[in-house]
């Protein structure tokens, strides 16, 4: 069966994740490949509504405080229809998925950040995902207070620009975040041939680095 190609980013809030897909996606397209791109939580109709409920930081004030199991459970939920409604479509018709957060994030997140540890969240992605596994995770991890920083701003201006509000994880504290980052390094440390941390840089240079080296992983697919 012809199957496509799964890359995913990850990193923390503010990291340029999302600049830096975009960008890889254009660089596919215009090599003449089919490129399909979506982002965790969020994505399909189902998955959308969950966004609502997982980042809106008034969620609180109507839901009450959300259990780390609830959150953790929604986050597969999304995950679950994502996979099913667009990434194993993609992948069947042998596109190249390009998904903005995955598994990694649940396990950085809510595995690490709310302490439910890599096991439970492991379990789960067996259990809700197939155990379906990227082909390659292009890891942005720029030093934590950078990337904080950023988020925090980004978050303030399109909350005034939009009226939304996504900003329920980047009111956690910094340890929150420290162990978040602890996270995606041990993630990067266990499985090096999936995982590449991009270094730190311009947005062009960073972008440049990232072309280089999804085309490798894609000339060594094809010529293996
Ligand atoms: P995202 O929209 O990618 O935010 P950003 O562009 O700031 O990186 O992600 C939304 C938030 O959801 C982010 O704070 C991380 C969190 N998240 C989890 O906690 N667990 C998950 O499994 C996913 C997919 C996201």
């Amino acid at each position: 069966m012809p199957r496509g190609y799964f890359i995913t980013f990850e990193g923390l809030d503010g990291s340029g994740k999302t600049t830096q897909l975009r960008k890889l996606a254009a660089h596919l397209t215009n090599s003449g490949r089919s490129v399909v791109t979506l982002r965790q939580p969020g994505s399909t109709p189902l998955g959308d509504r969950l966004r609502t409920v997982l980042l809106d930081s008034r969620s609180e004030s109507s839901l009450g405080a959300m259990a780390p199991l609830a959150e953790m459970a929604l986050m597969f939920a999304d995950r679950a229809q994502a996979i099913a409604q667009i990434i194993a479509p993609a992948l069947e018709s042998s596109a190249i998925v390009l998904c903005d957060r995955f598994t990694d994030s649940s396990e950085a997140y809510q595995g690490f950040g709310r302490e439910l540890s890599s096991e439970r969240i492991l379990a789960m992605h067996a259990a809700v995902c197939n155990n379906l596994q990227p082909d390659l995770t292009l890891l942005l991890l720029p030093p934590l207070d950078a990337s904080l920083k950023r988020a925090r701003r980004r978050n303030h201006s399109t909350a005034q620009r939009t009226g939304t509000d996504e900003g329920r994880f980047e009111r956690e504290p910094s340890e929150f975040y420290s162990r978040v980052h602890a996270g995606y390094r041990q993630i990067a440390t266990r499985e090096p041939n999936r995982v590449i941390t991009i270094g730190e840089g311009s947005i062009e240079e960073v972008a440049a680095r990232i072309v280089t080296t999804v085309d490798a992983h894609l000339a060594a697919v094809h010529s293996g």
